[in-house]
């Protein structure tokens, strides 16, 4: 209790007021794909997490981060910048260089911190180097760390409505400053699990000279030839992150040898952050050896995906437009969504529903993740849990 408290108190009774408090919940893993509550012992199946190839209880991953560890430590002690950085971890970059279809990589701690640090580098050079700010375009549907990158350096987005190729040649068209022009995006968005069209994005903006910068946290492992992803080197820069599909964390940027060199001078989330730990950079080396072999696993994954879709469109629920591993099931009001996801939990799945300010308002959903480990049978359970759960919520509002 600090004198504090009573601030923090009031602020909370907000949140609360609004129905908006959000809080940690305990949950193990208890096996692949499965979550158990460490005192009910109440066991769920995973909807919900972004594991979508099961890698984050693969042993190949522990064993090889352990030996990591055993060779070089288990923390790194300091930014590469200071000590240097152990061969295999370059070996590292380039391996995911390659993955991407791009000259160099820089690995970060977090997606989060990578895209809230490129975005200013990138404005940095746009000031130092024309001499004019950075002109910034983005989809309204990014991801909020690249929102947080645009406040950090400054400039305030330009936005584009969601995956409308048309409005961003539009925006960019209007355009006539010499500061870089830099279109940001996602080529799977994570709330919506749409795609975007890479070859119309880097057509737009090879034609007016923009910087394009591809957020693959959702694409990479689970999408692509060998889950390389979407992009396959048509972007001046990726960012794709280990904590999704490569079963890990941490994140990486791809970018030219140049662009990268930059970002060692200017990203502060690199300069200025401790390396990420050998333990997990081991365990994303052993997800990439095991990113080709997986496209059974893939595959799985899409079907599962695709039957789900069409359950939910017999029961006339709205999946938008969905076309990936990632499906909403759009409710609307926030109190439905969250009636929902307990009645869904109730049934022994876990899909969480996801409300303002992540969606925005009237876009409630339960955000639904089909995973390697899935069976069909699970999925025809959700989808029956979410049919009959729709049902109850209804029912409700008439009575
Ligand atoms: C599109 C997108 N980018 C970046 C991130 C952040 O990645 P990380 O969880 O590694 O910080 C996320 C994670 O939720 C994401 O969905």
């Amino acid at each position: 209790m600090t004198r504090f408290d009573n601030l923090f108190q009031q602020g909370l009774a907000g949140f609360a007021a609004q129905g908006r408090m959000r809080a940690c919940k305990q949950w193990h893993a208890a096996g692949p794909g499965l979550l158990q509550h460490p005192d009910t012992g109440a066991v769920l199946v995973d909807f919900s997490s972004n594991d979508y190839l099961g890698l984050r209880t693969n042993p190949l991953l522990s064993a090889r981060g352990m030996a990591w560890a055993q060779a070089e430590g288990s923390g790194s002690g300091a930014s590469r910048l200071v000590t240097g950085t152990p061969p295999q971890t370059m070996a590292l970059e380039q391996r995911l260089a390659s993955l991407k279809g791009m000259e160099a990589a820089r690995i970060f701690s977090s997606g989060w911190q990578a895209n809230a640090s490129v975005v200013p580098a990138l404005a940095r050079l746009s000031a130092q180097v024309t001499g004019a700010p950075a002109i910034i375009v983005a989809d309204r549907f990014i991801h909020a760390s690249l929102y947080h990158g645009c406040a950090a350096a400054g400039v305030r987005p330009k936005r584009f409505r969601h995956n409308d190729l048309a409005h961003l040649d539009t925006l960019l068209g209007q355009e006539s400053g010499d500061g870089l022009k830099i279109v940001l995006t996602e080529s799977v968005f994570s709330m919506d699990g749409d795609r975007a069209d890479i070859e119309q994005l880097r057509a737009i903006t090879l034609r007016h000279n923009a910087f394009l910068c591809v957020d693959e946290a959702h694409a990479t492992g689970i999408l692509g030839t060998q889950g390389k992803g979407l992009v396959n080197g048509q972007a001046d820069l990726v960012v794709a992150t280990f904590s999704k599909a490569l079963g890990g964390m941490g994140a990486f940027v791809a970018a030219s040898e140049a662009v990268c060199r930059w970002l060692d001078n200017t990203a502060s989330g690199f300069i200025y952050s401790t390396a990420p730990s050998p333990m997990v950079l081991g365990a994303v080396d052993a997800a990439l050896d095991l990113l080709p072999g997986m496209a059974d696993q893939r595959a799985h994954v899409a079907g599962l995906a695709s039957a789900f879709r069409q359950r939910m469109a017999c029961a006339g629920l709205d999946v938008g437009l969905s076309a990936t591993q990632i499906v909403p099931v759009v409710v609307g009001a926030e109190h439905t969504a969250l009636a929902l996801a307990r009645l869904v939990e109730q049934a022994g799945f876990l899909a969480v529903a996801i409300r303002p300010p992540t969606v925005p308002p009237g876009g409630c959903r339960l955000r639904v993740v089909f995973h390697a480990h899935h069976t069909e049978a699970q999925m025809e359970g959700l989808a029956a849990a979410i049919i009959e759960g729709v049902g109850a919520c209804a029912a409700e509002m008439k009575g």
